[in-house]
Formats: structure tokens, C-alpha cells, sequence
């Protein structure tokens, strides 16, 4: 927000600055928030929407991961009760605002986008319903329930400044603006700051170590890592910076989760197409380093160990054979031919996408 605007809004809304901000720790310097997204906010944080109480968004979208769940040991997250897990890995929802809607591009003959790595939703208003209601996650057994829990928290009044005095007497109206509020705090830039060492570099304000370059190189050569056809790594025609995937869907040929009970057939499911079975959305690379475990079923702890995988899927029988082998890529992956140095380069690149950097930077953080 430009500074003059910044100071007209603080002047007109001065109590917002009082806002709960505690959750905002270790991010970057942000423009104050409006009354929506500070609703948004409490709401992402309540432990109390759950069915039984104590979990919220944030236990699998906690901020200190970049939005991922913090239980780092688990392949899966477990919901609201006990032994209950959902089937796939809790990705970032760091820079879901830009995720576009699932739609057929003729061009490229390719489906692109959608919200889930499924795209099954395809606004953040309506994905943000779902793990309300869903039965490993927060399992409320309708909106009617969260609603009713809304209405007694402590920021119930704001909720009716927001949406007029009635909004709790209509139910369908009161959980869609639960979502509405949700998804402006996900448009934040606590969400979305483009603050790390690569966003800096490619201003011309940070130098990358040798290693990140080379690391950056390999990213992008053809002949080498070729990760930036599918995770483009440049700002876009019209100055968007890069967000690290092009949206589209595809088969890594990954080893099936042996905790999740059936074949997960991920956009072949959405689309109703055997053809797309056992794709998935490719997913932003910002803040990688602090996701792990790694794609949709987690089934890999290290970015080192996921890209041996890309490097000798096809010439190492350790890998176990792919969940879907149908709709495998075998074009672009599998056999890269790249040194263990190499590996290592690649990873300390994808370590230069972590947020934070400016504030981080008089820190003894080592390269690995
Ligand atoms: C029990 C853990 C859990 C809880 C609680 C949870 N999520 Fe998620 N979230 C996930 C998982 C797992 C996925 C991926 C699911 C899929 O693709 O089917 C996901 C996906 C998402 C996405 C889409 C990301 C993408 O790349 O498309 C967003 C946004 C999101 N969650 C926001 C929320 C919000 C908002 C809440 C609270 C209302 C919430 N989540 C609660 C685990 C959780
Ligand atoms: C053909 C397209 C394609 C290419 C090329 C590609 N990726 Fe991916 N990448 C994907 C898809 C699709 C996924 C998600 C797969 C899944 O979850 O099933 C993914 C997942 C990842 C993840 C896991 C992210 C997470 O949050 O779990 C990392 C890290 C990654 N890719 C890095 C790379 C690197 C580095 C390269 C180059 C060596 C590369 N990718 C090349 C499509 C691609």
C-alpha cells in the first residue's frame, strides 16, 4: 500500500492498529489490516470451530511453516479427533490468492488451476468451507454448527458490524461470510510477502551465493534440472513476480502413502477423466524449505531425498513402483542425470525462496 494511502487509512481506523497481532510475529513489516481481515484472522486461529474444540486452521496451517502443519514427523495431519487423518500431506496455503479457477486451456491442451491439489474448489472462499465440515479435519457436521460456535466467540460483534445485526439469524448468509473473512486474511500479505532472498535478487537488492546460482542455473536448464517448466522461476509479461508453478497437473510417478487406504487419483477424480488419474496441481516452491513433508502424501521428508527421486526414479529400483504408473511423466523426470553436488545446488537454491529474508539477514543463518 502506497505510504500516503497507509496513513489515510490509519488515520480514519486507528483502533485497528489495536488488532490481535501476536500471530503475526516473524513476518514482515505489513500495512495494518482491515476489520475483515482481522476477523479472518481470529477466525483462522480459533480452536474453538472444531467438533471437539481445539483445533483451528492453524494447527495444520501454522505460520511458523509457512502455513503447514507444524507435526513434521507425520506423513499425514490427524483432525479434530483422534486417529482421524486426511489422506493427503497439508500443502502451503501461502500465495493461494493466486491460484486461478480449474479451467481446460486449449492452448496449452492442459488443465490449469483450481484450489485442493485435486482442484476441486475453485475460489478461496470455497475451499475455506470445506475443512470446516470435513471428517479428518475440523468434522463439524454442518455450517449451521460453525455458525453457531461463531456467534458465541468474543468477536461476534465484529462479525455483525461486518455483515449487519441479522447475519447469525441466516445461517447459509453467516458461513459463506465466515469464508468471505477467511479468504481476505489469506489475501493478506502475511500470506503472500515476496520477501525472500530470491524476490530480493531478482530486484537487484541481494546477491546469491555461488552455490544458489549454480543452484538457480540448473533450475532452469533444459538439459539439467528443467524444474522451471513446470515451477517458472521468472516474473511473468506482466510483472507478476513468480510464484513457482504454472498451475498445471502432473503425474511425478510418485510411490504410494501405504497409511492412505485407497489409490488417490487426484485430478483424474475432479475431472472425470481416466486420463488425468493420479495427477496433482504443481505446487508453489516458496517457502519449501519449511513445508517438509513433501508432496500430496508426504511420502518424502527431504527436498534432498525428493529430488534423488526426480534424479533416479527410473534407474533405481529403491523408489518402489508409482501409486498410478499409468499417466507417469516419463518426459520430463526420472533419469536427470545430475551430480550430488548438483542436488546440493538446487536445494540451497530452493532455500533462497524462504520469506523473511530482508528481516533474517543479519542472522548467522548458514548456506548448507
Ligand atoms: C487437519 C488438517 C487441516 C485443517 C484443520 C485445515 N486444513 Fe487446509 N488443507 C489441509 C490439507 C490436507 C489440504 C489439501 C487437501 C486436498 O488437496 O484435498 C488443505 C488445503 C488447503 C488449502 C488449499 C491449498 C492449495 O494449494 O490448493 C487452503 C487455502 C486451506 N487448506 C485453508 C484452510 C483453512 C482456511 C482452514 C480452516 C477453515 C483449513 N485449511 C483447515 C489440511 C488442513
Ligand atoms: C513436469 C512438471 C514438473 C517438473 C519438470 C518438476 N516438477 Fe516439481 N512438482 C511437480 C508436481 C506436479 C508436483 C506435485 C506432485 C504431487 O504432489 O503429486 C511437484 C512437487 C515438487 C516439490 C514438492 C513441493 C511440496 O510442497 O510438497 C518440490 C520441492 C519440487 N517439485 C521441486 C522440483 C525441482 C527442484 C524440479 C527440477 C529438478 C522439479 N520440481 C521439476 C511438477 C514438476
Amino acid at each position: 500500500m502506497p505510504r500516503s494511502i497507509t496513513l489515510i487509512f490509519i488515520l480514519c481506523f486507528p483502533q485497528l492498529l489495536l488488532g490481535n497481532t501476536s500471530a503475526l510475529k516473524g513476518q514482515v513489516h505489513r500495512a495494518p489490516a482491515s476489520k475483515t481481515q482481522l476477523l479472518g484472522e481470529a477466525l483462522f486461529f480459533d480452536t474453538n470451530l472444531s467438533q471437539p474444540p481445539g483445533q483451528s486452521c492453524a494447527s495444520c496451517h501454522d505460520p511458523r511453516f509457512a502455513f503447514t502443519d507444524p507435526d513434521k514427523d507425520q506423513t499425514l495431519s490427524e483432525g479434530a479427533n483422534k486417529g482421524r487423518f486426511v489422506t493427503r500431506n497439508t500443502p502451503t496455503a501461502m500465495y493461494t490468492r493466486f491460484t486461478p479457477p480449474l479451467h481446460f486451456d486449449n492452448d496449452e491442451g492442459l488443465w490449469i488451476g483450481g484450489q485442493f491439489l485435486d482442484g476441486r474448489k475453485n475460489t478461496l472462499e470455497e475451499q475455506a468451507k470445506l475443512p470446516f465440515l470435513g471428517f479428518a479435519e475440523m468434522a463439524n457436521i454442518d455450517g449451521q454448527s460453525v455458525v453457531n460456535k461463531v456467534r458465541k466467540a468474543s468477536y461476534a460483534p465484529l462479525v455483525k458490524a461486518l455483515y449487519g445485526e441479522d447475519i447469525f439469524n441466516d445461517s447459509e448468509a453467516a458461513f459463506d461470510a465466515i469464508a468471505s473473512a477467511i479468504s481476505a486474511f489469506e489475501r493478506t500479505s502475511q500470506f503472500n510477502p515476496f520477501s525472500s532472498k530470491y524476490d530480493l535478487y531478482l530486484a537487484g537488492a541481494a546477491t546469491l551465493s555461488k552455490q544458489e546460482q549454480l543452484g538457480l542455473k540448473l533450475f532452469e536448464a533444459e538439459d539439467k534440472g528443467n524444474c522451471a517448466a513446470c515451477h517458472p522461476s521468472r516474473p511473468d509479461k506482466n510483472g507478476q513476480m513468480p510464484l513457482f508453478t504454472d498451475y498445471s497437473y502432473d503425474n511425478l510417478g510418485l510411490p504410494a502413502n501405504p497409511l492412505v487406504p485407497t489409490v488417490d487419483l487426484g485430478l483424474g477424480v475432479t475431472v472425470k477423466d481416466p486420463a488425468e488419474n493420479g495427477k496433482f496441481r504443481v505446487p508453489t516452491l516458496r517457502n519449501v524449505a519449511l513445508t517438509s513433508p513433501y508432496t500430496h502424501n508426504g511420502s518424502f521428508s527431504t527436498l534432498k531425498e525428493l529430488l534423488e527421486f526426480y534424479n533416479t526414479r527410473d534407474t533405481d529400483s529403491r523408489w518402489g513402483k508409482a501409486e498410478v504408473p499409468a499417466t507417469m511423466n516419463t518426459q520430463e523426470l526420472g533419469d536427470l542425470k545430475l551430480e550430488d553436488e548438483e542436488i546440493d545446488a538446487l536445494v540451497a537454491f530452493l532455500k533462497a525462496l524462504t520469506d523473511g529474508y530482508q528481516e533474517n539477514r543479519h542472522s548467522p543463518s548458514k548456506s548448507p
